[in-house]
C-alpha cells in the first residue's frame, strides 16, 4: 500500500492543503486512519477519493481565490456589526480572520470599536500604535501593523478611525491612506465595529464590501439588528448583508432565529439578507478569552471553532471579483465628506 504525504495528497486530489485540513477536521470520521510509519503519520490512497467526493459536495470549486485581479487588488472588507452590544462580534472577526488566513488568505482585522478595543486583548498581544497615534506622530505604516495568532495582522484604530467626520481633511487623507496599503497588501480585512446606529459605524458598513450582522436569540438584539438593517437600506445601501447567528443553544433555534430576521428583512424591507453561519453557545470560547489566546487556537475543534470555520469557508466559497476592484476606505472618504 502506498501512503501518501500531505504534499502526495494534495498533488493527487488538486486540492490545497488548508482545505484539506478543513475536510478532516469537519469530516474526520469519513475518512480513512492515518497510518504512523517512522515519525510521521501518512494518508491512505482511499483518502483521495473521499476528499474528492467531500469536495464536490461542497460545490467543487477552488476556495483559495488564486485568480489573477487586474490593476491594483484591494482586500475584501468585510465589517462585522450587530444591533446590540455584547452578542460576540469580536470573538467572530478574530477568529475568522485566523481561518481566512488558514485557508491561505492574507487576512488582517481592524478594530474599529472606539469604545472599547480589544482585539487586542482577545489575542493576547500587546497593542502598538493606533491609526490615531498615525495622525498625531508621523509613523510608517508598519509601526501600526501587529502580527497576531496565525500570523494575522491587527491593527487598532484607536478614536480616530470612524471618526472621521469630525477630523480636518488632511488629516482624513492620511488616514485614508495608511487604509489603502493595508487594502493593498491583504486579502480579507474583517473590521470588528462597535455595535449600533451611530452614523460613524454605518458610514463605515456602507462603504464595506460586506457586512456581517451577528444576531443571539434575545429580542433586543433581533429588533436592534433589524432597526440597522432598516437605516442602512433606506439610506440606499445595497452592499450583501450575511446574519450570523451566535450564542444558539440548538441548531433548531439558530435556524428559527435566523429564519425570524431574514423574513422579517425580506417582508418589510424587501431586503436578502442571507445566513451564513451560526455558533453556539460554548464555554470554549470564555475559557479561550480567559486564556488570552483566540478560541480557534485555543481550541479549534471546539464547536464554536468549528462553526467559525464554516462561516470562513462559506465566505471564501460566495467571492465575487468585482469586489477586489475598488477601495472600501476611499468610498469611506467620500460618504464621510458627502
Ligand atoms: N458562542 C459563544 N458562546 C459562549 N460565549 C460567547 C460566545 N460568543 C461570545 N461569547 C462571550 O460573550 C461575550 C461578548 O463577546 P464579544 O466581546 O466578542 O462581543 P462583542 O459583540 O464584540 O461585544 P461589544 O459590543 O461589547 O464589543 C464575551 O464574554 C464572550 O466570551
Ligand atoms: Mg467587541
Amino acid at each position: 500500500m502506498n501512503l501518501l504525504t500531505i504534499s502526495e495528497l494534495t498533488a493527487a486530489t488538486g486540492l490545497e492543503e488548508s482545505l484539506i485540513r478543513f475536510y478532516e477536521s469537519e469530516y474526520g470520521e469519513q475518512l480513512p486512519e492515518k497510518i504512523l510509519r517512522g515519525n510521521g503519520l501518512f494518508f491512505q490512497p482511499q483518502a483521495v477519493a473521499v476528499l474528492q467526493n467531500l469536495h464536490a459536495r461542497h460545490g467543487g470549486g477552488p476556495v483559495r481565490d488564486t485568480s489573477p485581479v487586474e490593476g491594483p487588488a484591494y482586500a475584501r472588507v468585510i465589517a462585522v456589526s450587530s444591533g446590540k452590544g455584547g452578542v460576540g462580534k469580536s470573538n467572530l472577526a478574530l477568529n475568522l480572520a485566523i481561518e481566512m488566513q488558514r485557508f491561505g488568505q492574507m487576512s488582517l482585522v481592524l478594530d474599529a470599536d472606539l469604545g472599547m478595543a480589544n482585539i487586542h486583548l482577545l489575542a493576547g498581544i500587546q497593542p502598538r500604535n493606533s491609526l490615531t497615534d498615525l495622525i498625531e506622530a508621523q509613523l510608517p505604516i508598519s509601526d501600526l501593523i501587529s502580527e497576531g495568532p496565525a500570523g494575522v495582522g491587527i491593527v487598532t484604530g484607536g478614536s480616530g478611525v470612524l471618526a472621521l467626520a469630525d477630523s480636518t481633511a488632511a488629516q482624513r487623507r492620511q488616514m485614508i491612506a495608511a487604509l489603502e496599503v493595508m487594502e493593498k497588501n491583504a486579502q480579507v480585512i474583517i473590521v470588528d465595529t462597535a455595535a449600533g446606529m451611530g452614523a460613524g459605524v454605518r458610514d463605515f458598513l456602507k462603504a464595506a464590501d460586506e457586512i456581517i450582522l451577528v444576531l443571539t436569540q434575545d429580542l433586543t438584539s433581533l429588533a436592534d439588528a433589524y432597526g440597522l438593517l432598516k437605516s442602512l437600506r433606506q439610506e440606499g445601501c445595497t452592499k450583501p448583508v450575511y446574519s450570523v447567528v451566535n450564542m444558539a443553544a440548538s441548531l433548531q433555534q439558530a435556524a428559527a432565529v435566523a429564519k425570524r430576521f431574514t423574513d422579517c428583512a425580506d417582508r418589510f424591507l424587501h431586503s436578502e439578507v442571507r445566513n451564513i453561519g451560526y455558533i453556539m453557545r460554548d464555554s470554549a470560547v470564555g475559557a479561550a478569552t480567559a486564556s488570552r489566546t483566540p478560541l480557534n487556537i485555543f481550541a479549534p475543534q471546539s464547536r464554536a471553532g468549528k462553526n467559525i470555520r464554516n462561516i470562513a469557508a462559506a465566505l471564501l466559497r460566495r467571492r465575487d471579483k468585482k469586489i477586489r476592484k475598488s477601495s472600501a476606505f476611499q468610498r469611506y472618504m467620500k460618504l464621510v465628506e458627502g
